[in-house]
């Protein structure tokens, strides 16, 4: 079977890893001549709203799915086409509007942030009235890892806030003081079979993901695994979901979702029984799902900007590195590791030992 994907960075990459093994082949469209994906399946390297290697694509994949969620909504009616493309456009739409999103979500008695539609410098005076600072303005479609948001603390951060993101639509939301932030990894089958991951303790830094720390047993794995089947029956969901929560109070708020395998759920490919990328691929592909128990005690460090020197990540004990291949630039994902062990305690002297390092070079 081939499977196509939209993008080649390394999620896409990640894919591959997965799906090779159960005799699955792979195409990445991306108009990057570097994309890391390359080095695992053949690379269509066009634009993605180029209709004649859109075209190409649907031809030669089985299935068609996506790694990032800023897919022209045009290139997923094209190649609905003429190939199945799972998740659904309809997920797609939502999933890439934050305003789209948050709307869902308040349909579904979701409880989030409160929120408001922003079109000019007039709106968000009247928005900041209503809702109050601090508060977070956010580009509507396009952020990611921290980018296209700001936050705003004092009314003279307000002045001017619509320009500084572009005069593009935007979406302006209370600001949540959460006492953590969870994500969770569900897989959706086009039977309609659910599966969740356990949920997932995440650590932000700057707005971009640092570490990730796999629960045993969370409190909230059943409020969450409500939410999150809310949405995914209401899209009619095939794939991996990824569903980004704020910790408050006792309970859940709802920040985003991603309608794709995510940075969060890395740890599954060493710390589950079958990885996020290999249940996608089942889901996508019409297969049965794998497990998603936890295998030991799992922690996964993002590397931002450059990983470092190998001999030295691979010298720590229970250390599994995933190195993308990309070129090293400021601010940008270009590796993790994930840490699996038997218990919470050496698990914690693994997560020191990786810091340490990361300290070390100067990270
Ligand atoms: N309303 C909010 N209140 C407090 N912190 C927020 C809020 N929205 C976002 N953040 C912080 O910024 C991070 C990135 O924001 P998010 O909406 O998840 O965008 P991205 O698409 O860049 O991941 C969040 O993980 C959280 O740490
Ligand atoms: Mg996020």
């Amino acid at each position: 079977m081939k499977i196509g994907v939209i993008g080649g960075g390394q999620l896409g990459r990640m894919l591959a890893l997965a799906g090779t093994p159960l005799g699955q082949h792979f195409a990445f469209l991306d108009p990057a001549p570097d994309a890391c994906a390359q080095a695992l399946g053949e690379h269509i390297r066009a634009d993605y709203s180029d209709r004649d290697h859109l075209r190409q694509l649907a031809d030669e994949a089985d299935v068609v799915t996506f790694e990032f969620e800023s897919v022209p909504a045009d290139t997923v009616a094209f190649l609905s086409q003429f190939v199945p493309v799972f998740p659904n456009a309809e997920s797609l739409r939502i999933a890439r509007d934050r305003w789209f999103e948050k709307s869902m979500f308040q349909d579904l008695g979701i409880p989030t942030p409160e929120f408001a539609d922003i079109q000019s410098q007039d709106n968000l005076e009247a928005a900041v009235k209503r809702i109050g600072l601090p508060a977070v303005i956010k580009t509507r479609t396009l952020g990611y890892d921290g980018k296209g948001q700001k936050v705003l603390r004092h009314p003279e951060d307000v002045h001017g806030a619509f320009a500084e993101l572009g005069n593009v639509p935007c979406i302006l939301e209370g600001f949540v003081s959460f006492s953590g932030e969870v994500s969770l990894i569900a897989v959706r089958a086009r039977n309609g079979e659910t599966r969740f991951y356990p949920l997932v303790h995440n650590t932000h830094v700057n707005g971009v993901l640092s570490l990730s720390v796999a629960s045993t047993n969370h409190p909230l794995q059943a409020l969450a695994e409500d939410y999150v089947s809310r949405v995914l029956d209401k899209l009619d969901y095939v794939g991996v979901l990824a569903f980004e929560f704020f910790e408050v109070d006792g309970g859940l708020k709802a920040n985003e979702i991603a309608p794709r395998v995510h940075n969060s759920g890395h740890w599954t490919i060493e710390g589950a029984e079958c990885s996020q990328f290999e249940n996608h691929l089942r889901a996508i592909a019409g297969l049965p799902l794998g497990s998603t128990a936890k295998v030991g005690e799992s922690a996964m460090l993002n590397f931002i900007g450059e990983v470092p020197p190998v001999e030295q990540i691979t010298a720590i004990a229970d250390c599994h590195l995933h190195h993308y291949g990309k070129a090293f630039k400021v601010g940008r994902k270009v590796g993790h590791v994930t840490l699996r062990c038997a218990d919470a305690q050496s698990l914690a002297a693994r997560i020191n030992d990786v810091q340490q390092l990361l300290t070390a070079v100067g990270h």
